[in-house]
């Protein structure tokens, strides 16, 4: 077990929907302590920056048109294998393949529209991290 950090976006679908406190929720009841969080409006540029590593995929465009819609909450979750044990949180990307008592299972609307995003290793946590916060922001 090891103490780490994780980045959360709360999507333009679930804000829309008034869903912060219901998603935020969950984490706290999983163990994860939101130890940053800032309610933004990307712009498509920043959007693309935050997600270059799916330049080439089919969706890229859509997907940053879609998270520079509305406002999102980028947080910092920390506890013993957050990375991890956000993923379960959140379950599947796909919505219809997640799992019920997943977010987004039980909040996600397609997989475009599935409610949140979480980082997917330890590594890229910290990258995504310093995307959006610095360390000043970060009290744990
Ligand atoms: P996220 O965890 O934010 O990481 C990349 C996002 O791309 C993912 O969640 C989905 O919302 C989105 N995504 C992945 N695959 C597809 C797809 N086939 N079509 C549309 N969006 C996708």
């Amino acid at each position: 077990m090891s103490l780490q950090k994780t980045l959360s976006i709360i999507k333009p679908d679930a804000v829309a929907r008034n869903l912060i406190g219901s998603i935020d929720s969950r984490f706290e009841q999983a163990g994860l302590r939101i130890v940053a969080m800032r309610r933004i409006k990307m712009t498509k540029e920043q959007a693309q920056a935050f997600y270059e590593v799916h330049k080439d995929k089919a969706f890229y465009d859509s997907l940053c048109d879609y998270m520079s819609s509305g406002p999102v909450v980028v947080q910092v979750l920390s506890g013993e294998n957050a990375v991890l044990k956000n993923r379960e949180i959140m379950g599947a990307t796909n919505p219809a393949n997640a799992e019920i008592g997943t977010i987004r299972r039980d909040f996600g609307e397609s997989i475009e529209h599935n409610a949140v995003h979480g980082s997917d290793s330890e590594e890229n946590a910290l990258q995504e991290i310093s995307f959006f916060f610095n360390q000043l922001d970060i009290v744990e």
